[in-house]
């Protein structure tokens, strides 16, 4: 550490100059699990500029500069769109990476943009190696809230199995399904939670580009899928799986995510992304099964800014 590490640190709205800064400060933490992030990660600038027109936000509405003296010595960001309860925390990261006075800073920083955005809460995921971050976070006021793996499958290495013979896998495409529709819906919205109206929740993403895959036995739905091919992209994403309780372990979860692949692998797609409660052994066996393998773990914290 040089002797600018004493000067004191400044925080300041982001500048399009700062943006070479930004973006490989943030590939740093991309390509380094040590100082890696949940959410969001930026591969590179086109990544940080997609994810801030997804909020409709310009650079200088999202991010703040630390420097000591002429030097960057951090940033951090919060993404949403003003007055959305909830803002996500975009770091900090610092340079160089994990300095402790410069994270406390930073986080302070971050809070007081997040109020500056008027959400209710922010919430911050960070991957588990990274421990720095991991214990600033604890020792400022933030709660553990939840954690997650991101499991991905490489489609264009791997085959996806075959679905097992005699389950029969078929399309609802909304409320025109009929009854299939609304117990999808219900299935889905008991098991994964969904929050509000199912059949509302569904029909929303079914006029958003997803798909949902069923399996019916003797007449009624016992298993259904969420997927989406994203558009402009060679990605897809598996976002919702259940199985009735009572037909589990009969293969309905299998024919689901094999005709899922399969059908993301017609359509031009390389890689498939999912996200898993890692306590969810059932869930990761199946993945696994499905030549998906276990990426990123992280933890989610959230800070009410009531
Ligand atoms: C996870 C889930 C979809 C599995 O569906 P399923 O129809 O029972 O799965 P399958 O019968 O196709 O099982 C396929 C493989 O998954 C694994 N698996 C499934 N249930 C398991 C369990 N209870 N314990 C351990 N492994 C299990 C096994 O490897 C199994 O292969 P095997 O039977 O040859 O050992 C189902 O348990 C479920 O709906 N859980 C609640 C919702 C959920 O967790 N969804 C996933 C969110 S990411």
């Amino acid at each position: 550490m040089g002797s600018s590490a004493a000067l004191p640190l400044r925080s300041r709205r982001a500048r399009e100059s700062d943006l070479t800064f930004l973006a490989n400060r943030f590939a740093l933490s991309y390509n380094d699990p040590t100082d890696g992030l949940g959410y969001p990660r930026f591969e590179d600038v086109t990544e940080l500029r997609a994810e801030l027109q997804l909020y409709g936000q310009a650079l200088a509405d999202a991010f703040v500069v630390i420097s000591a003296g002429e030097r960057h010595a951090g940033v951090v960001g919060v993404l949403g769109e003003p007055g959305d309860d909830v803002g996500y925390l975009a770091g900090p990261l610092t340079d160089p990476p994990g300095q402790p006075i410069a994270v406390r800073f930073a986080l302070r920083e971050g809070i007081s943009l997040g109020r500056d955005r008027r959400h209710e809460r922010l919430i911050a995921s960070v991957q588990d190696e990274n421990v720095r971050l991991t214990a600033a976070l604890k020792g400022s006021g933030w709660i553990r809230r939840s954690s997650s793996l991101e499991m991905e499958c490489d489609l264009t290495t791997a085959q996806p199995p075959v679905p097992p013979p005699g389950v029969e896998v078929a399309r609802v495409t909304g409320a025109e399904s009929g009854d299939a529709f609304l117990e999808a819906a219900r299935l889905l919205g008991e098991e994964e939670r969904w929050e509000g109206p199912t059949a509302e929740h569904l029909a929303e993403l079914l006029d958003e580009d997803y798909r949902c895959d069923v399996v019916v036995v003797g007449g009624a739905v016992v298993g259904a899928a969420v997927w989406i091919k994203l558009p402009g992209t060679s990605f897809g994403r598996l976002d919702y799986l259940a199985v009735a309780d009572a037909a589990r372990r009969q293969r309905a979860g299998s024919a689901l995510v094999s005709t899922v692949l399969r059908s993301l692998r017609d359509e031009g797609t390389e890689t498939v992304y999912l996200s898993v409660d890692p306590a969810n052994a059932p869930a990761r066996a199946l993945y696994r099964q499905h030549t998906f393998r276990e990426t990123i773990a992280s933890t989610t914290y959230r800070y009410s800014l009531r």
